[in-house]
């Protein structure tokens, strides 16, 4: 059997394939669907400082192979997610990623690891310095479109914590590597990429857009080329993990991650339609390996064969 384990900073894993931030609740609703225990690690929903109830509906809309979504970070806020999906998740015994952002003002996310860094069970933090479905932040850059401020942001949050740290990218920027270096060289272990493509869906006879936020996230096997363009180019400039993600739906688009850089890969809305996705995936990694003859998942990262 070849080796599945990697490790991201101080974090081990038994096998690359994670969940999503966002597309996988906070992984009791797909108890009943698939072994948990499986998965490499659970990304679970962004979670702020107050609960928030997100955007107006319609929040979601189907485009040709992918999904527009512009939910707004509904979340039940850090206490309750402690107090109420923390003991639920930890019971599945599978490294818990929370992943975390601000509302108002960056420093919540410094606040937000001050109150996770206590608590065991909590593996990694993710910051999620990507959203574009926040309201707050309508026609304001995000963190993660501005390399200056993304340093800022990582070095206030490593400085307070030991946890592993991942910070997750916009694809929504010229230069994706600017942002990537930006986020290794303020301490962080890992980045995770890409989070939705900014996109818009119009109904022709209303005369609207689709979801009521007019504009939302696009995903799914829509955004492939574009994730796996982006890995491949951050792959190049930082010696950090990459967490690879956006359209990942079966053993062959994980597999297009792994050869363009990745140590890791996350499914999104693939949960949605196959909610089994993820630990098929875990299964087909391993038997292509051993077709291929090759004994550790990390042969594939630099075997990628480019002309000229
Ligand atoms: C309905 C929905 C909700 C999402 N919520 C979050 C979130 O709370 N935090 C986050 O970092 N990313 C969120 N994402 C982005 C995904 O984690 C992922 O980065 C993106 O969808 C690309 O992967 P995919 O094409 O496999 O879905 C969300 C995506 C979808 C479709």
């Amino acid at each position: 059997m070849a080796n599945l384990n990697i490790s991201i900073g101080k974090l081990k894993l038994k096998n690359p394939v994670m969940v999503a931030s966002g597309t996988f609740g906070y992984a009791e609703e797909f108890s009943d669907f698939i072994d948990l225990k499986k998965l490499g690690a659970i990304v679970t929903k962004t979670i702020t400082l107050r609960p928030r109830q997100g955007n107006a509906a319609p929040r979601t809309c189907e485009t040709p192979a992918g999904l527009l979504n512009s939910i707004g970070l509904e979340n039940p806020g850090v206490d309750k997610f402690i107090k109420d999906k923390l003991p639920v998740l930890k019971e599945y015994h599978v490294p818990i990623i929370v992943s975390i952002a601000s509302e108002r003002d960056p420093e919540e996310f410094v606040e937000l690891t001050h109150r996770l860094d206590r608590i065991k069970e909590v593996a990694a933090i993710e910051l999620n310095i990507s959203c574009p479905n926040i309201r707050e932040k309508k026609g304001k850059r995000l963190i993660s479109q501005d390399a200056l401020a993304t340093h800022g942001l990582v070095k206030a949050v490593r400085k307070i914590t030991n946890k592993t740290l991942i910070t997750k990218l916009t694809p929504n920027v010229t230069d994706i590597t600017e942002i990537a270096l930006a986020a290794e060289s303020a301490g962080s272990d890992g980045l995770a990429l890409i989070n939705t493509l900014a996109g818009m869906i119009i109904d022709i006879e209303k005369r609207r857009p689709k979801i009521a936020m007019a504009s939302g996230g696009l995903s799914g096997p829509a955004i492939r080329p574009v994730a796996v363009r982006m890995v491949w180019e951050v792959h190049q400039k930082v010696k950090i993990p990459l967490i690879g993600m956006g359209g990942v739906s079966d053993t062959r688009s994980a597999l297009e991650f792994f050869l363009a850089g990745a140590t890791a890969v996350a499914v999104g809305t693939a949960n949605f339609i196959n909610p089994k996705t993820s630990v098929e995936i875990i299964a087909g990694i391993g038997k292509y390996l051993c077709k291929t003859n090759l004994k550790d998942i990390k042969a594939l990262q630099n075997s990628l064969k480019i002309n000229g």
